[in-house]
């Protein structure tokens, strides 16, 4: 992950997380690597099941200019009150949690009204790569924690019930090539006004 940042996925963070605002929840916060990068928000409340990844995690908390709470658990297991959040950060995990529809439920559960999901992913591509990450998901999810290089997050926040205000497709070459594609996006619920200078996709 640190030649991965150094390589421009630290600037999608930087540049991705600028936009959050107000209460912001990031589910599966790993070790923390968004932190430095909330600026003018209330609070980040930062979500991790893994007990290792928590305790950096909780190392990371004082890079932190905002107040933030970190929390063990998953999303489904977390205690949070509904519609609490203005912000909610899905950053290279909508690939890790097991039922991906089921967490997005959560994660509209959980936004407030007129509130914004902010994505950074890497996702299924077309062509050979995405023949390719269907033919070896099976072996890469055992050895990459459980990581699905095949599905399509942007398909699944539509199925879900989310519209795409604004996603930038690109490409990290410093990777391997079943999770290379990548988008940065932000999705609000459907029939959300759109937020001021977003574009649709
Ligand atoms: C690849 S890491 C990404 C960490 C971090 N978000 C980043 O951008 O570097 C995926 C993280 O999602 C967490 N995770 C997996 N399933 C989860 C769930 N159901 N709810 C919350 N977090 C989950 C994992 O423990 C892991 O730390």
């Amino acid at each position: 992950m640190d030649q991965l940042d150094a390589a421009g996925l630290g600037e999608r963070r930087e540049r991705l997380v600028a936009r959050a605002r107000g209460r912001v929840l990031e589910i599966g916060a790993g070790t923390g690597r968004n932190l430095p990068f909330y600026r003018h928000v209330a609070e980040v409340v930062a979500l991790e099941p893994d007990a290792a990844m928590t305790k950096r995690l909780q190392l990371r908390v004082e890079q932190a200019s905002v107040p933030v709470t970190v929390v063990q658990s998953t999303i489904a297991q977390a205690r949070l009150a509904p519609h609490s959040f203005d912000t909610i950060v899905c950053s290279l995990v909508l690939c890790s949690v097991e039922d991906v529809d089921a967490t997005l439920r959560h994660v509209d559960d959980l936004l407030a009204d007129g509130g914004h999901v902010l994505a950074l992913e890497h996702v299924r591509g077309t062509g050979w790569r995405a023949r390719m990450q269907d033919a070896s998901t099976p072996v890469w999810r055992h050895v990459a924690a459980g990581c699905r290089a095949n599905r399509d997050p942007i398909d699944a926040l539509r199925r879900n019930g989310f519209a795409i205000t604004d996603c930038d497709r690109f490409m990290m070459n410093r990777t391997f090539p079943i999770v290379a594609p990548h988008i940065s996006a932000v999705a609000v619920r459907k029939g959300t006004r759109q937020l001021q200078g977003d574009t649709n996709e």
